[in-house]
């Protein structure tokens, strides 16, 4: 008997670029990483929206400086800092806990991709939570994802994770577009740099798996406090040092973009 159809993925209409920036691992950066990317790809005049997939523990209200919306008032997606945005964080208060099973973590995550008029964009940029679950699952077999990009720590123990990232992307037939390596230095005052996370680990997974390594990030109160305040470090302080690094990035990704096909709907398989 021949195998079941599989659904195809549902298009998003006027969504060039669907990039989900992912890691096996928590805490690594990634939330950081995908606001920071997307106002960078903004400052170079893409339209760009970001969403937020991490139910339980949503982190765009925050760097945003945003909390719960009403959707009377205000539309979704929000619009700030000329990005369009969605999060759970929206509709839930920062200090209520979301206590669902997966299947309504993959409802919601689906509700937020498709249900908002997006409108033309170049680049949606989702930030998924940590590890490989449901919300990884639903984004990489019901959107037309352009690919997704890696972020990892220097450490071996954060490669540990992130190869099991890349194993899920593999599996769902989702290209890695790259990897990006945060926290990847401390530079001093002199121009010496201090690798307390170790040295080295995304460039070793970028040439282990065979995808471009995208670039580093390195460590900085600055991009923290910014984050906390509700302003990302590429918009604040666009000269700093940090800024540059993910307006190199931002630069990078649209150039890799170029050579990928938009909003290409790839096979889809069964798990
Ligand atoms: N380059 C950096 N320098 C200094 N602090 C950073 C840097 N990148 C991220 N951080 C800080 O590290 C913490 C974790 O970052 P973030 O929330 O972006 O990680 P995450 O991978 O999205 O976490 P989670 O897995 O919980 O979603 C935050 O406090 C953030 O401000
Ligand atoms: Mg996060």
């Amino acid at each position: 008997m021949p195998p079941p159809a599989v659904p195809p993925k549902t298009p998003l209409p006027g969504v060039k670029h669907l990039i989900a920036i992912a890691s096996g691992k928590g805490g690594v950066g990634k939330s950081t990483v995908a606001a920071n990317l997307a106002l960078a790809l903004h400052m170079y005049g893409q339209r760009v929206g970001l969403m937020d997939a991490d139910i339980y523990g949503p982190s765009v209200p925050m760097m945003f400086g945003l909390g719960m919306i009403d959707q009377t008032k205000t539309p979704f997606p929000v619009e700030k800092f000329g990005l369009k945005l969605m999060s759970m964080g929206f509709v839930v208060a920062a200090d209520q806990a979301v206590i669902w099973r997966g299947p309504k973590v993959a409802q919601a995550v689906g509700a937020m991709l498709f249900q908002p008029p997006w409108g033309d964009l170049d680049f949606l940029i989702v930030d998924l939570p940590p590890g490989t679950g449901d919300a990884q699952l639903t984004l990489s077999q019901s959107a037309p994802l352009t690919g997704a990009i890696i972020v990892t720590q220097p450490a071996e123990v954060s490669l540990i994770d992130a190869r099991k990232g890349v194993k899920m992307f593999e599996e769902v037939r989702v290209p890695i577009l790259g990897i990006i390596e945060n926290m990847s230095y401390l530079g001093l005052p002199d121009g010496t740099r201090l690798h307390p996370l170790g040295q080295g680990g995304g460039a070793k997974l970028a040439a282990e798996i065979g995808v471009p390594f995208l670039g580093e990030i390195p460590i900085d109160a600055q991009v923290s406090q910014c984050g906390d305040a509700g302003e990302p470090i590429v918009r604040k302080f666009p000269d700093h040092p940090i800024s540059k690094s993910y307006l190199m990035l931002a630069q990078t990704v649209v150039n890799e973009m170029l050579k990928q096909p938009t909003n290409a709907a790839l096979p889809d398989v069964e798990l």
